[in-house]
């Protein structure tokens, strides 16, 4: 369902995401004092140059000229390997904690679903899987680190300042830091929300646009709409670059400001210095040492400012990703219930509603091992949604679904699917080779089920006049399989899992009526120890069962 509730502070989903990955913080860790300790280096190449120029002013340094030189060049050398550790931790970090993640996502979709993949989130759901994880390394590898870091060498300059050479110039510093790295992004993140939010929403549009266009274009050049649908994506496309222009100028003026600031700042910094120094305060040598690494410090703090604009971008998808795994399923699997092996089903007084509408109003139904029983109805009264109940895709609302006598949801939900399959209204077929596509219903079924299964559901001969058989991949053929062989590949299918229930929906819909007999000797055939339960419009699919319930208006009622 469409949430409507506040997206979480931005402090909260940090602290949320920095916990999702929980053991693995240590690696982030690492890559921050890798960080912040190179940075330092960075600076200490400097800071010993201004040391030499200390010296050779007067000023008193315990090292000599060449213990300074080698610090200077060690502090180099230091800075590149530090660089290669912080690089090869945010990569560690890009891959290993997107990896956690993705686990994560797919262990709770696996108890969300199916009910969650019914639903028409779907894209939303794929956007996630690809999209905001990838946005999310940003946060880990190029947000959390670049923050850690500022602080830390922004506190050690700070101390060094204040302790080496003058409280005064440390509370220049902390100022600068404070105004480029603190309230300079919250000012910008504030001013550059309204466009950053415009531009991702012509960003969807067009995109959104553009491939279900992608998707038509068959239907779009049936219909002659070829010319309308090219005037509306390229009305799009023009708003998007607008969008962007407008972005692009508000993310340009920001930084304008920061680096105007640095520099004003550095100057701040230098008179400052300049001031103490003509006051008797301060000897030359330690200001240049001072201003020399107030310069520095504030490389680690620009970083920070450059983040607002991705930032907004990351909260999004860290709360779309938080919200994913808090969902509670509208059907947990069950794991402590009973096992059973099918003999017969009860369904008393089923009630049942997607949103308020009630689907299901009041349905009684019975069927037992060597039964066929029919289910009819005009199209949108419940049936699929009925077999999807006898499945528990969801929680019914009321009534029983007894298998043996126990109810569906304390039966535990492997003995469930052991026990029934479904053949849906539309099948869908791996890239991969017909043979695994078949074999995902029985891992070790032998050539023979296979082809036994294939005979039954009337679609062998057709597998065996492709190029390669049973080995030829589904993704080869493209779009060229016909709806009936999809739907017959999907029969097969349960035919090889070989369950005691088996729910057909429409099984014939899509097939000639040759088929439809071939089909439905085989339905009838299984019949002997299994008990189907046969969803059609066609009177002559009706005609091998022994029993048709019809549903109106949410009520069943037998009709034979
Ligand atoms: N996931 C869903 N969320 C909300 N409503 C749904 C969902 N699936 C189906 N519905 C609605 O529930 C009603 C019953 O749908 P269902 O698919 O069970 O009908 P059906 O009898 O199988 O129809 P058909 O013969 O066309 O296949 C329809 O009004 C449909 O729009
Ligand atoms: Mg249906």
């Amino acid at each position: 369902m469409a949430k409507t509730r506040e997206r979480r502070p931005g402090i909260v989903i940090m602290a949320r995401l920095i916990a999702l990955v929980g053991p693995l913080a240590w690696v982030i860790i690492l890559a921050v004092i890798g960080g912040a300790l190179g940075f330092l280096c960075a600076m200490g190449v400097m800071v010993f140059g201004a040391l030499g120029v200390a010296k050779l002013l007067g000023e008193v340094v315990a090292l000599s000229y060449g213990q300074i030189m080698a610090c200077a060049i060690l502090c180099g050398v230091l800075r590149g390997v530090l660089r290669l550790w912080e690089q090869y931790s945010n990569h560690y970090i890009a891959f290993k904690l997107l990896a956690v993640i993705r686990d994560k996502i797919f262990k709770a979709l696996r108890v969300l679903c199916p009910a969650k993949l019914e639903s028409k989130q779907k894209g939303a759901i794929i956007a996630m899987l690809t999209a905001d994880i990838e946005t999310l390394e940003v946060f880990y590898a190029h947000t959390i680190s670049p923050i850690c870091i500022a602080v830390l060498v922004s506190l050690t300059v700070l101390l060094f300042v204040g302790f080496y050479v003058s409280w005064y110039l440390a509370l220049a510093a902390l100022a600068g830091s404070l105004v480029i790295g603190i309230v300079l992004p919250l000012v910008s993140s504030v001013r550059l929300r309204p466009s950053g939010v415009a531009y991702r929403k012509e960003f969807a549009s067009f995109n959104g646009y553009f491939l279900d266009s992608v998707k038509g274009v068959k239907d779009i050049v049936l219909n002659n709409a070829g010319p309308a649908r090219a005037a509306e994506v390229d009305r799009r496309s023009e708003k998007l670059q607008e969008q962007t222009a407008i972005a692009r100028r508000a993310t340009a003026l920001a930084s304008g400001v920061t680096e105007l600031c640095v520099s004003l700042f550095i100057l701040i910094a230098l008179l400052a210095g300049v001031g103490l120094h003509l006051s008797g305060g301060l000897s030359l040598g330690k200001m240049i040492v001072g201003v020399v690494a107030i310069f520095g410090s504030f490389g680690p703090v620009i970083a920070i400012s450059a983040l607002p604009g991705n930032l907004t971008q990351t909260f999004a998808s860290g709360d779309r990703v938080l919200d994913l795994l808090e969902e509670q399923p509208s059907v947990t699997p069950v794991t402590d219930g009973v096992d059973f092996d099918f003999d017969h089903l009860e369904v008393r007084n089923l009630t049942f509603s997607y949103d308020r509408e009630p689907v299901l109003r009041g349905v009684f139904l019975t069927a037992r091992r060597g039964e066929i029983v029919g289910l009819v109805g005009p199209s949108g009264c419940g049936k699929s949604t009925l077999l999807k109940l006898l499945l528990r895709f969801w929680e019914k609302d009321g009534g029983e679904i007894l298998y043996n006598g126990a109810d569906v949801a304390a039966v535990n939900s492997k003995s469930l699917l052991d026990n029934v399959t479904m053949v849906s209204q539309s099948t869908y077929l791996f890239d991969e080779t017909i043979e695994d596509n078949l074999r995902m219903a029985k891992p070790d079924a032998t050539r023979e089920e296979l082809e036994e299964a294939c005979r039954k559901a009337s679609i062998h001969d057709f597998i065996r006049t492709l190029p390669d058989g049973y080995q030829t991949r589904v993704g080869a053929l493209g779009d060229n399989l016909s709806a009936g062989e999809r739907q017959r590949l999907g029969l097969a299918r349960a035919f090889l899992h070989d369950s005691p229930v088996i729910l057909l929906d429409e099984p014939t819909s899509n097939v000639d009526s040759i088929n439809e007999g071939i089909i439905l000797r085989a339905i009838a055939r299984q019949k002997r120890d299994k008990c189907i339960i046969l969803v059609s419009h066609r009177a002559s699919t009706m005609a091998i069962a022994d029993r048709v319930y019809a549903i109106r208006e949410g009520i069943m009622e037998q009709e034979r």
